[in-house]
């Protein structure tokens, strides 16, 4: 198997279209990207098994979907406009701008090789808006740089008209926008990129508890999701690194070819969000405890994760390359659940379309995911599978007009066996 780089796994996403730069046909913009249909598949299979994931747990855990648009008094409150910046600096001699954090200032710059720098500047990381055609303090307007502000908000509303108890969650899934200073690595580090949150509502005395109990939970997910678990780990912040409103923070890191980085976060908030949006807004968000006959703030377990940062991982976790008999091939070993596509029905000749199509439609009106290709050797038809990720292949031949079998090729193992057309739905469930 060859090493799996960044550049083959962005080849292959323009090549299939998986991924699109954003506005390509007027050279792109930075750090912002689309997602054809094989990525919004593989998006839409993502999200249905984190929300599958998140809301099966003992406890109630609610959806929500809040706003993007977010006014200064939430940002101001949650500490995003006073903390929310990188330090940036810029090189005066090639005008290249670069995260402080990530240079060695003693050094030359890395682009041009001349040493001439300007002071380092906090650089806010929201995009700010007017809302209206006024532009004052009253009118101004953020695109949340995370959605855990819009279920923070949103706390009392869902307390009060859902008639949930505590210990409960609240999650979310949703766009969230960064100006970072230096977008890379393709989807690991985009300026509008979706996130997966969950906030979970608990007493401060089983916050603790279940802070462990949520790592758990996030691990058990990843193994369900087929990821390498020798490629995953956690790593817990140290003091100083820690974000302005958590009180621990536990990473799940994964082993990209560019090192071990962040895939997800899960921070122990404290009752820091409730209590600041309680006091900006004057509004109590503390809770009533029937049993001690006291109010207290809840306190707040999080996990968040990037759908995109998944999806990239996920690219990386299955991409392999064989040999067969000399030639290379390139597989995706998507779990069938993760696959954009479940099953490709392939007529050996073009002569049998019309008789292998209805297995096509039959399967599609059951809501499968399934493609229909009836161009090129069959040999590169299944290439063109492996290539996306899809696990079986069914290819209708001329012994099928007879015995109404298929051949059922699957993709890892690359056995083939006969199966009956009739029994092709039950072998799709199987999968
Ligand atoms: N509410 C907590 C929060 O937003 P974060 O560590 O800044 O914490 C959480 O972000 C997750 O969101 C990250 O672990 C990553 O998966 C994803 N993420 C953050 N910034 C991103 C970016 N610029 N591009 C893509 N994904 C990003």
């Amino acid at each position: 198997m060859a090493n799996v780089t960044l550049e083959k796994i962005v080849a292959l996403c323009k090549r299939r279209g998986f991924v699109y730069q954003s506005a390509e046909i007027y050279s792109g913009l930075n750090g912002v990207y689309d997602f054809g249909p094989l990525g919004a598949e593989l998006k839409r299979n993502i999200r249905k098994l984190w929300i599958e994931s998140v809301t099966s747990t003992p406890e109630e855990v609610l959806l929500i979907e809040g706003s993007i648009l977010g006014s200064h008094q939430v940002w101001e409150a949650s500490g995003h406009l006073k903390n929310f910046s990188d330090p940036m600096i810029d090189c005066l001699n090639c005008k290249k701008r670069f995260r402080a954090d990530e240079l060695n200032l003693e050094k030359a710059c890395p682009s041009c090789g001349v040493k001439n720098w300007t002071d380092v500047r906090q650089f806010q990381l929201m995009f700010e808006t007017n809302l209206g055609a006024l532009s004052d303090q009253a009118t101004k307007a953020y695109l949340r740089p995370e959605t855990a502000q819009s279920i923070f908000i949103n706390f009392k509303n869902v307390l009060s008209t859902y008639r949930v108890k505590i210990p409960f969650g609240i999650a979310q899934i949703g766009k969230a926008f960064r100006n970072e200073i230096t977008p890379k690595q393709f989807l690991f580090r985009m300026r509008e990129f979706e996130q997966m949150e969950l906030e979970f509502f608990c007493k401060p005395e089983s916050s603790d508890k279940y802070f462990d109990t949520w790592i758990e939970h996030r691990m058990k997910f990843y193994e369900k999701i087929g990821l390498n678990q020798s490629k995953l780990r956690l790593r817990k912040h140290e003091q100083d690194e820690l974000a302005h409103y958590s009180k621990q923070c536990t990473d799940v890191e994964y082993e990209f070819p560019f090192g071990w980085k962040e895939l997800e976060g899960i921070a122990h908030r404290s009752d820091y969000d409730l209590r600041q949006h309680s006091a900006h807004s004057g509004k109590d968000l503390s809770v009533f405890d029937e049993q001690t006959k006291e109010s207290y703030m809840p306190h707040v377990v999080e996990s968040s994760v990037g759908v995109d940062r998944l999806f990239l991982t996920l690219l990386f976790d299955s991409y392999h390359e064989d040999n067969i008999e000399g030639d290379t091939r390139t597989v995706l070993r998507f779990n069938p659940a993760i696959a954009p596509i479940t099953a490709a029905i392939l007529p050996l000749s073009k002569k049998l379309s019309e008789n292998a199509k209805p297995i096509y439609e039959n399967l599609k009106k059951q809501s499968f995911r399934v493609q229909f290709d009836e161009s090129g050797s069959i040999g590169k038809r299944y290439r063109r599978q492996d290539e996306i990720g899809t696990p079986v292949c069914f290819t209708f031949d001329f012994d099928s007009l007879e015995d109404n079998n298929v051949t059922a090729r699957n993709r890892d193992t690359l056995k083939q066996e006969r199966v009956s057309i009739d029994r092709l739905e039950m072998y799709l469930r199987k999968l």
